[in-house]
């Protein structure tokens, strides 16, 4: 075995970091390979002395797939190259769990992580079958800190010559990904702090059922929803393989006859109802707008528009759990139901938009993002509402994977109707008419389900006169606050001269247009931003400021495949702005105009 030098640095943090900095990676491999679902660890010991308990180690490895011997040569070698005497050594066997489980098989690695010292390494192992080869880890890998703030990324060549093993695709990879990135972690706080995700369910199993699903259902879905297909469809399907596998789990532990039964209140496109449904779970989803994928998914389906009431005590005691998945202002309430509803009544509950019981939710501290505030609040009506909070993070594309589980009580089912008079006080407490009224008797909770039609909200639908005069008073006062001039040529090729005025903040401009104004563009969500968004062809912003669009310029940033497509097809067939506006007319001929 030679061990020659790969990459160096200077690192500024200490022992403690670097085991923090060296974890993520262990722990959370798949941040920077993507090709990774996760890592388990399957067998950890920590050897204390010299030299180590080989046998112990190979009683266990045994029990492994092959190799046994080459897994014995390897940490014999490396024990021998350590001579220290104060050694904790840590060993873990860890099987990585590819994500595509039908392309690539499981591995596994030993990985050795010297806390005494500040060193990791990684030995490979071959897989359960030859298809495994998942770059980085064929390699044999070190990276230690040393003397004098060194940070040094060591690859053993094997029986390779170095020349050879230089060329390796996994050197480059070690060399510009995993070695830079394990640096930044050891020099920043690391991830590692940060949730664990799949608390609840075995990382094998979740992969596995996974890909299982994302075939089965994935290529066949036609989507005929404006959503993003790809983020929809693959966040339904692993909620989908997540729940199945908490209720395969709850089905044998409470020995349970059948299969369990749900209601997806805000069940939106259906693709979960459609998806546990295929998967033998009877299933309703009540949604009060109903969506065009409703009637073509391939199996009848329970699908119901209604406009869900959570204060009229509406009973659904025959379904076992109640699913809130980014279900909006029913979020609160999806714990609640549940506690009313049966002492048996679980729930799933995944958080997204940030409702109170009858307003939107208001975090009472500037310290914590809204995110944080609002999942402590929804802990706090867990609590009340008497669940043991499970709390998971899920692996969605979704930024808000924070998920909870209700699913056993820290109650007696004798003390329901206390634990209900607690529930009902709890929401008067937080009911926005208590607020405005001085007897906390008449503070009863003011639930409005959302209009089933979804208002436009983007200045599209205000009146025609309203934005053009907006415009004109943007446009004028941007002209003449500043008097740039552009030199350009006309038709002729003459010289000719266009104002191109100044610029201003979005602040200043709010000021000229004033209340009214603003309010009436406020309504419509967005105001002034999305006013000027929309009328890219007149307005430009950079940095913040304003100013009249210089079509003379650059554009600052080069068109995607759509924009392009769109300007295509917009050729000469919009009559140009600034022909019927601009004082100087259009700053370019009209050959080059691609307006009429
Ligand atoms: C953000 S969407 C989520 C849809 C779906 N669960 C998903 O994750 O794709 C929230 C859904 O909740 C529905 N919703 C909100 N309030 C509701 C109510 N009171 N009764 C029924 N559905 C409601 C909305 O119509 C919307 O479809």
């Amino acid at each position: 075995m030679a061990w020659i030098l790969c990459s160096k640095d200077i690192i500024s943090t200490g022992l403690d970091e670097f085991l923090l900095g060296v974890d993520v990676w262990i722990e959370k491999p798949y941040i920077i390979n993507r090709r990774l679902s996760c890592s388990c660890l399957t067998w950890q010991s920590t050897f204390h002395t010299k030299p180590v308990d080989i046998q112990q180690l190979k009683d266990h490895i045994n029990n492994k797939p092959q190799k046994e011997d080459l897994y014995i040569q390897l940490l014999t070698e490396y024990f021998e190259n350590n001579t220290e005497d104060n050694l904790e050594i840590d060993i873990q066997l860890r099987k990585l769990i590819p994500k595509q489980t039908d392309r690539h098989s499981n591995i596994y690695i030993i990985i050795c992580i010297d806390r005494s010292n500040g060193s990791i390494l990684s030995f490979p192992i071959e897989g359960e079958n030859e298809n495994h080869i998942i770059p980085p880890q064929t390699v044999k890998w070190s990276i230690e800190i040393g003397n004098e703030n060194h940070f040094c990324l060591w690859v053993d060549t094997g029986s390779e010559s170095e020349e050879i093993l230089l060329q390796h695709p996994s050197i480059n990879w070690l060399k510009l990904t995993l070695f830079p990135r394990v640096k930044t972690w050891c020099e920043n706080k690391p991830l590692i702090n940060s949730m664990p995700t799949l608390k609840y369910v075995s990382a094998d199993r979740y992969s596995a059922l996974y890909t299982e699903l994302k075939q089965k259902y994935g290529p066949d879905l036609n989507w005929t929803e404006r959503s993003d297909p790809k983020k929809y469809v693959y966040e339904d399907i692993a909620i989908a393989a997540y729940l199945l596998i908490i209720w395969e789990d709850e089905k044998e532990e409470k020995k349970l006859e059948s299969k369990q039964s749900f209601i997806d209140f805000g069940c939106g496109n259906g693709l979960l109802v459609y998806l546990l449904t295929k998967e033998g779970h009877t299933g309703l989803g009540i949604d009060l707008r109903k969506r065009k994928i409703w009637d073509i998914y391939d199996c009848p389906l329970q699908l119901e528009v209604t406009a869900v009431d959570p204060t009229a005590n509406t009973i659904y005691p025959n379904y076992d759990w109640f699913i809130g998945n980014h279900s909006d202002e029913l979020t609160p309430w999806i714990p609640v139901m549940a506690a009313k509803t049966s002492y048996k009544t679980n729930f799933f509950l995944l958080p997204c938009c940030f409702h109170d019981f009858d307003r939107k939710f208001q975090r009472t501290t500037s310290s914590k993002c809204q995110y944080s505030s609002y999942l402590e609040y929804v802990e706090e009506v867990i609590d009340v509402c008497g669940f043991k909070k499970q709390k998971d993070r899920l692996r969605i594309p979704s930024t808000k994977r924070i998920c909870y589980l209700g699913m056993n009580r820290n109650y007696e089912e004798s003390e329901m109707a206390v634990v209900n008079e607690r529930i009902d006080a709890f929401i008067k407490s937080r009911s926005s008419k208590r607020c405005e009224v001085t007897s906390v008797e008449d503070s009863s909770v003011n639930f409005v389900p959302r209009c089933a039609v979804e208002p436009v909200l983007n200045c599209t639908q205000l009146d025609r006169n309203f934005i053009n005069e907006v415009v004109h008073l943007l446009f004028n006062h941007l002209l003449n606050c500043d008097e740039n001039l552009v030199v350009t040529s006309n038709e002729d090729g003459n010289t000719k001269f266009w104002r191109a005025g100044g610029e201003r903040s979005v602040l200043d401009l709010a000021l000229l247009l004033g209340k009214t104004k603003l309010f009436e563009l406020k309504s419509q969500c967005g105001g002034l931003q999305t006013l000027i968004r929309n009328h890219s062809h007149i307005f430009q912003v950079l940095s913040g400021s304003v100013s009249i669009r210089n079509y003379t310029q650059s554009v600052t940033r080069p068109p995607n495949k759509k924009q392009k497509l769109v300007k295509q097809s917009t050729i000469k067939r919009r009559p140009c702005w600034f022909l019927e506006n601009h004082p100087d007319g259009c700053i370019l001929t009209s050959e080059m105009c691609s307006f009429k």
